[in-house]
C-alpha cells in the first residue's frame, strides 16, 4: 500500500526524491532502492496511470529507432535489461510483467515501404520476409501485403504491470511510494534539495524530475531552458474471437497487439500539441481503417474499450536523461516519446549509476543531456 500522506512529516530526509509515478519514476526509485538508496516518489494521482498506463508496450527497439546510433544502442540495452527484469521483478514484487515474446511483423503494403524496410537490414535480429512466409506466420494478415521483416527481439509487456512491479518492488526495498500528493516546487539550498509538496514538504541529497511531459514547469523553476510537447496518441482493444496471431502486425505507426488475455490492442494515433486526454472518434475510425488493411477480420471482433494518452516529446525527439549542469543535486529524467516503455529499465539503471558516482556511457550521457546541441524534429 502506499504511505499514508500524513508519513512524509515522519521522514523529511531521503536520498533521493523522484517527482512523478510513471514507469520512469518508479523505474529509478525500483534501481535506487535495489542499491540501498532511500527513495521517495511523489506522484500527484496514482502510479502509472498517465502515458504509462496508456501505451502499448511494445520493446521496438528495431521497430521505432529504423537505424544504428546511440539512441538504437541505448534501447537494445534496455530492451535485454526486460530478460533479466522479468524473473526479477516476478520475484521481487509478485507481479507478473506479462511478456510476450511473439516479437513484431513490419508489413510492406508498397514498392516504398519495401525499400524502406530493406534499409532496417543494417540492424541486428531484423529478417526480411516474403509474403508466402509472412503468411505461413500470419495466415490472416491482410491479402495485399508484399512482405515483412520480422523482428524477433521486439518482443511486448503490459506496462501498468511493469510499473506497477516497479513501484512495489521499490517499496518491498524500502522506498516510499506518495500517491495523490502533487510536487509544486523544487529549491535548491546548501547541503540538500527541498522538494514542496501539496501535502508537506521534504528533503534530500538529490531530486529527480521525471514527471512526463508535465515536467516542463520544472524544468523552468531551475533554469533550464527546454520544454516538453504532448503528442496525443488513442488506442482502442478488441476481445479477439479465435483466430491465431501471435505476432504483433506493425504499418504506419499503426500496430495490432496480442495479449496474452486474448485481447488485440489497436495503436495509435499521433496528434501533436493536444493535451485532451480523452479519445475521439475520428482518431478511433483513423485506426479501425487502418488495423483492417492488416487483419480483417478485426472487423467482426467486439470492441473492448477506447483510451488516450500523451507522449511526452522534447525538441528532438530524444529523452532528456542527466544532470542540472550547474547543481548537481538535480537530476532529469523525461521526454521519452513513443518509447518510455522500452527505454524504462535503461534510464533507471543510468539514473541510479549517476546518483551512484558509478561509470556511465560518454556517448549516453552526451546523448541525453539537456545542453545537447538539438537538431530539429519538431
Ligand atoms: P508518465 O507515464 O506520463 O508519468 C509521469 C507521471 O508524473 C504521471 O503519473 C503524472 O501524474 C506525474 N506528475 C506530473 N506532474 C507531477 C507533479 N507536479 N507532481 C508529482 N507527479 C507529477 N512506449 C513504448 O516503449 N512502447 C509502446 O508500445 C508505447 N506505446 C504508446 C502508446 C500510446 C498511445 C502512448 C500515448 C504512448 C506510448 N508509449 C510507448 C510511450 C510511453 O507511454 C511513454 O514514453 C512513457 O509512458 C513515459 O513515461 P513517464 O513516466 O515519463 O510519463
Ligand atoms: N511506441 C508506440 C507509440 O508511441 O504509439
Amino acid at each position: 500500500m502506499p504511505v499514508s500522506r500524513r508519513e512524509i512529516h515522519m521522514r523529511k530526509r531521503y536520498d533521493t526524491i523522484v517527482i512523478g509515478g510513471g514507469i520512469i519514476g518508479t523505474s529509478i526509485a525500483y534501481h535506487l532502492a535495489k542499491a540501498e538508496k532511500k527513495t521517495a516518489v511523489f506522484e500527484s494521482g496514482e502510479v502509472g496511470k498517465k502515458a504509462t498506463s496508456a501505451a502499448a508496450g511494445m520493446l521496438g527497439a528495431h521497430a521505432e529507432c529504423d537505424k544504428p546510433g546511440t539512441f538504437f544502442e541505448f534501447a537494445r540495452a534496455s530492451q535485454k535489461a526486460y530478460q533479466r527484469l522479468t524473473g526479477e521483478l516476478k520475484d521481487i514484487s509478485g507481479i507478473d510483467i506479462r511478456r510476450h515474446d511473439g516479437g513484431i511483423l513490419k508489413l510492406a503494403f508498397s514498392e516504398s515501404d519495401r525499400e524502406h524496410l530493406m534499409q532496417m537490414a543494417a540492424l541486428d535480429s531484423v529478417e526480411w520476409l516474403e509474403a508466402d512466409e509472412v503468411y505461413k506466420l500470419e495466415p490472416h494478415a491482410g491479402n495485399r501485403i508484399l512482405g515483412a521483416n520480422f523482428i524477433r527481439d521486439d518482443v511486448h509487456v503490459e506496462p501498468a504491470a511493469v510499473c506497477r512491479a516497479f513501484a512495489r518492488g521499490a517499496r518491498m526495498l524500502g522506498a516510499d511510494i506518495f500517491e495523490y500528493t502533487p510536487v509544486l516546487s523544487i529549491e535548491s539550498e546548501a547541503g540538500a534539495v527541498r522538494v514542496i509538496t501539496a501535502s508537506g514538504t521534504a528533503e534530500a541529497e538529490h531530486a529527480v524530475i521525471a514527471s512526463g511531459v508535465w515536467s516542463g514547469a520544472f524544468f523552468k523553476q531551475i533554469g533550464i531552458d527546454k520544454r516538453f510537447y504532448p503528442v496525443k496518441g488513442e488506442c482502442l482493444s478488441v476481445w479477439n474471437d479465435g483466430i491465431p496471431l501471435t505476432r504483433t502486425l506493425y504499418h504506419d505507426h499503426c500496430y495490432i497487439v496480442p495479449r496474452h488475455s486474448g485481447k488485440l490492442v489497436v495503436g495509435a494515433t499521433m496528434k501533436p500539441g493536444d493535451w485532451n486526454e480523452q479519445p475521439e472518434l475520428g482518431g478511433i475510425e483513423e485506426l479501425i481503417g487502418k488495423a483492417k488493411a492488416m487483419l480483417p477480420e478485426i472487423e467482426s471482433m467486439k470492441i473492448d474499450q477506447c483510451w488516450a494518452g500523451l507522449r511526452p516529446e522534447t525538441g528532438d525527439g530524444n529523452p532528456y536523461i542527466g544532470r542540472h549542469p550547474e547543481n548537481d543535486r538535480i537530476l532529469f529524467a523525461a521526454g521519452h516519446f513513443r518509447n518510455g516503455i522500452l527505454l524504462a529499465p535503461a534510464t533507471g539503471e543510468m539514473m541510479a549509476d549517476m546518483i551512484l558516482g558509478n561509470p556511465v556511457k560518454t556517448e549516453w550521457i552526451e546523448a541525453f543531456k539537456a545542453e545537447r546541441k538539438e537538431a530539429v524534429h519538431r
